[in-house]
């Protein structure tokens, strides 16, 4: 609207004019008043367009002090400054820049640059936050040696940490010392840390296979030690998966991580002290569910990942932000795979890639992995840039084997440590050390939407043959109305009648195939023949999730039972007990739309009654076979919704469930509830998993045996998965106040805790559920300046309590405008993230899409609106 809203263009990159070599950083900590004095050692760009251009620092927030230029102070008619810049005219080839800034962290709401959270200091720099520090060249591609010395009250501040190695520490005047680190390893201002406080550490060592040893130390509030043994297995896990699989070695003595309670995001890969969200370390069983133990399994392995993807090597720009996220994803998901079970893995990742990355590209915030352009960087932290980065990253490894991807990565890093490099170096890499030709693949990093693939099998008996016709389409997507066909890797097996595997051959060849193996689809349409076969085979198609897309075969009824029984590839299997129970979602959608009842068909009762009774099947996959496909999911596929009548299909359908399937439910949750004492291996996750999915659809049903179950098990459980699965339920029935009310007073000091409490809440059916949520935002425990609680009260309620977000009287979309305007003012990354809940308006029913629609315009005019929100309201807009 303003002349600010300029977009930033991949196309107009060009060379930074200046370069960093070195950067001396001095801060003197006070919460609403710290100097920072930086010292930059610089140098002309041999590369610049300009050679006379005038230097242009980044600033945002900075109070300026002094400048010098080669120790000579300027007056301010010798600089100008602006809103966001700092411009010297007239600089040397090299120069020495002396700046000298206060800021005031304190009154930092935003969790960018340096912040203050419980009386300790912080920093989040990426992607842009280094500019509220200092004055800087505050882009990726200029990389520097950092020494930062930190100066600070003794007792406030015992703990004085930054990137690298502490080379010196010593005591001042007024109660202060001072602690001083030197970083070796050259790096953009985004990956600079600090951290400042009253922390205590758990340390713990761990040998490089080159025979170097690393201190491992986790940093967090006294009190919170016993909660960091499982995040310091998880990062020596990493480390030792890292060497085995990539040749990857740490590269500096001393691996820090710090815990934070105010955090924007998960957590952050800053060069040797990585900053983490609490709820990224923090955990024991007793206050941490399963699903929290994998959370930090996972993101600890990502930062770590991070060293070599995305530290050694960094991303030129930010449109490259998918180089170092989709890699690391791929990385850390890989990891997870191999010290956990892989099929189980896959599939938890496939299901958010579609409930959220597919909502994503099918709506106006769509953009390719490698955007085109931004408003505002913070918004393309996406789905997108990540998990589908992921995939296509995946898709490399599909293509070229384990090896030919290892020998891609090899090379990647042989020829790009310690450069700032783009998504066309990597596929480069991959291309040039497998002599493959990738020029077709780099559409996936430019085209944007979910490619769909139709799929024909015709069987020809007199021929012996097999053909698969595969048709592929990309719907457009904004800024991008025609597609051109993709390079896919799909993956498939042929099973024939008895659910045997059969040998794939395709014609031409001369020897049989393996029974499961990948095609290559280049053609907007593509047909293989497959020779030999004595009968119509059924296809298994895209096994393993082999590529991002959607895929349509025309399955029977029939045909999906079989696979789900037969069929030899996991994710496949679960595939088509999903696809299944979608179209059965959809046609009690459709029935309860005309009025008429939901009807669960008696074969998909009796394929799910056979998974529950077969003993020998891994609990973990029957958990993830029986779960019916998410709101979010059913939501995407409908169109014209009406999200109440969709929540409440999805209910009577599991009520059938809860009915028709009692016996073996009851059965299943009592061989699995064998009151063993806790403990968080694979078996025992999976056992838990599958017990509290039965007990979960069980709880649809009301009455006394179910009601005893569930308050056995809040009441027993000795850890915070089953108690959390149990008060989940108990939760969404009649009177659950006791059972809240016991639970917040056992676990008000624990804020972890306390936010599965709030998002239990804001989640509930229940009437009342939105007066709840309203009273919440004035308990104690809540803040709305705190991410995690946001989320946890204010984003569950907007994201997935369908009924009550969604109620007719508009209430719900008011709510949530409002908080995203005062959110806006407070922190305006956490204020764009919620407003991605009006992104899917136009999907809705007439009536609520024009309820939306107004809350949408009614943001929109708020005057002063930061650039995070304004992009994702705009956008939403536009479509
Ligand atoms: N690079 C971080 C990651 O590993 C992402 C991140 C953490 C981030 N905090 C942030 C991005 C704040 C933007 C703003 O995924
Ligand atoms: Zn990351």
């Amino acid at each position: 609207m303003t002349a600010s809203r300029l977009a930033i263009q991949r196309l107009d990159y060009t060379p930074p004019d200046f370069l960093i070599d070195m950067v001396d950083l001095t801060f003197e900590l006070e919460e609403s008043n710290t100097r920072v004095a930086s010292r930059l050692v610089m140098k002309r760009n041999p590369q610049a367009a300009d050679p006379a251009a005038a230097l242009v620092l980044h600033g945002e927030a900075l109070l300026l002090e002094s400048v010098k230029l080669d120790g000579r102070a300027l007056a301010s008619h010798e600089y100008e400054l602006s809103d966001d810049r700092l411009t010297l005219p007239g600089v040397g080839d090299s120069v020495i820049v002396e700046i000298v800034t206060r800021v005031n962290p304190l009154a930092n709401t935003s969790l960018m640059g340096l912040y203050v959270s419980n009386g300790n200091f912080f920093t989040q720099c990426e992607a842009e936050g280094f500019r509220k520090i200092t004055y800087y060249l505050d882009r990726p591609d200029v990389m520097a040696k950092f020494t930062t010395t930190l100066i600070a009250d003794k007792a406030r501040y015992p703990v004085l940490l930054s990137n690298g190695n502490r080379v010196g520490e010593g005591h001042l005047d007024r109660n202060r010392h001072w602690v001083k680190w030197v970083d070796p390893f050259r790096k953009p201002s985004y990956l600079f840390a600090l951290v400042a406080g009253k922390l205590v550490s758990l340390v713990d060592k761990h040998q490089t296979p080159s025979g170097r040893t690393v201190n491992l130390e986790i940093y967090v509030e006294p009190g919170n030690v016993d909660k960091c043994h499982h995040a310091m297995a998880s990062i020596k896990k990493a480390m030792t998966w890292d060497e085995q699989r990539f040749g990857l070695e740490y590269d500096l003595d001393t691996y820090m991580i710090v815990a934070v309670s105010d955090f924007n995001m998960g957590a952050m890969e800053n060069k040797g002290l990585n900053i983490f969200n609490t709820k990224y370390v923090l955990a024991k069983p007793e206050t941490a569910t399963d699903a929290d133990f994998d959370g930090i399994e996972s993101v600890v392995a990502h930062e770590y990942f991070h060293n070599w993807t995305g530290n050694r090597v960094t991303c030129r720009d930010w449109f490259q932000l998918s180089l170092k996220e989709g890699l690391t994803v791929y990385r850390d998901q890989e990891f997870s795979s191999d010290v956990g079970s892989r099929a189980v893995q896959r599939i938890q990742n496939v299901r958010s890639l579609r409930e959220y990355q597919f909502a994503e590209d099918a709506g106006p915030q769509a953009h390719p992995v490698r955007p085109d352009s931004y408003l505002e960087i913070n918004n393309f932290y996406t789905w997108t840039v990540y998990e589908k980065g992921s995939e296509v990253v995946r898709m490399y490894a599909t293509l070229l084997g384990r090896e030919g991807f290892r020998k891609g990565m090899d090379l990647y890093f042989r020829r790009h440590d310690g450069q700032a490099v783009t998504c066309d170096d990597f596929r480069a890499a991959m291309a040039d050390a497998n002599q493959v030709d990738l020029a077709q693949f780099a559409l996936w990093y430019s085209q944007a939407g979910t490619p769909q693939l139709t799929v024909e099998g015709a069987y020809d008996a007199a021929d012996r043959t097999y053909t698969l016709t595969v048709r592929q389409r990309c719907p457009a997507t904004p800024g991008q109305p025609v597609k051109r066909p993709f390079h896919i890797p799909l993956a498939l097996g042929l099973l024939d009648q008895r659910g045997q595997p059969l040998p794939l051959t395709l014609r031409g060849e001369r020897e049989a195939g393996p029974t499961s193996r990948v095609l290559e689809v280049r053609d907007a349409v593509s047909r293989f023949v497959f020779t030999d076969l004595a009968e119509r085979p059924i296809p298994s198609l895209l096994r393993d999730f082999s590529a991002p897309v959607k895929l349509d075969y025309p399955y029977t009824d029939d045909e999906l039972v079989f696979l789900m029984a037969h069929d030899e590839d996991d994710f496949a299997r679960w595939e088509a007990a999903n696809t299944y129970a979608l179209r059965l979602l959809r046609e009690g959608y459709a029935a309860a739309g005309r009025g008429e009842p939901v009807v669960v068909p008696e074969r998909y009762l009796e394929a799910i009654g056979k998974l529950l009774a077969n003993e020998r099947l891994d609990p973990a996959l029957v958990a993830l076979m029986l779960e019916l496909p998410s709101e979010q999911y059913l939501f995407e596929a409908l169109d014209e919704v009406d999200p109440a009548l969709l929540a409440q299909v999805r209910i009577t359908v599991l009520e059938t469930l809860a009915r028709e399937l009692r016996g073996p439910l009851l059965a299943t949750y009592q061989r699995l509830n064998d009151g063993e004492p806790y403990r968080f291996d694979a078996e025992a996750v999976a056992r838990r998993s599958l017990k509290n999915v039965c007990l979960a659809i069980l709880a649809e049903r009301e009455g006394p045996m179910v009601s005893e179950l569930l308050v056995n098990q809040y009441r027993r459980a000795d850890n915070m998965t089953d108690r959390l699965a149990a008060l989940r339920c108990l939760a969404q029935r009649e009177h659950p106040e006791e059972y809240l009310e016991d639970f917040a007073q056992t676990w008000q000091d624990d804020a972890l805790v306390m936010d599965k409490w709030f998002t239990i809440q804001a989640v509930s059916r229940r009437p009342g559920a939105r007066t709840r949520v309203e009273q919440l935002m004035a308990h104690p425990a809540f803040s709305i300046r705190n991410p995690n609680k946001v989320r946890a009260l204010i984003g569950a309620f907007c994201q997935q309590n369908l009924q009550h977000f969604h109620a007719l009287d508009g209430y719900g979309y008011a709510f949530a405008a409002d908080r995203i305007v005062e959110l806006d003012r407070i922190n305006p990354q956490i204020a764009a993230r919620l407003a991605a809940c009006f992104n899917r308006w136009t999907k809705l029913e007439p009536q609520r899409r024009a309820l939306m629609k107004q809350e949408l315009e009614r943001i929109a005019a708020v005057p002063g609106l930061s650039a995070d929100t304004y992009e994702i309201v705009s956008k939403a807009l536009q479509q």
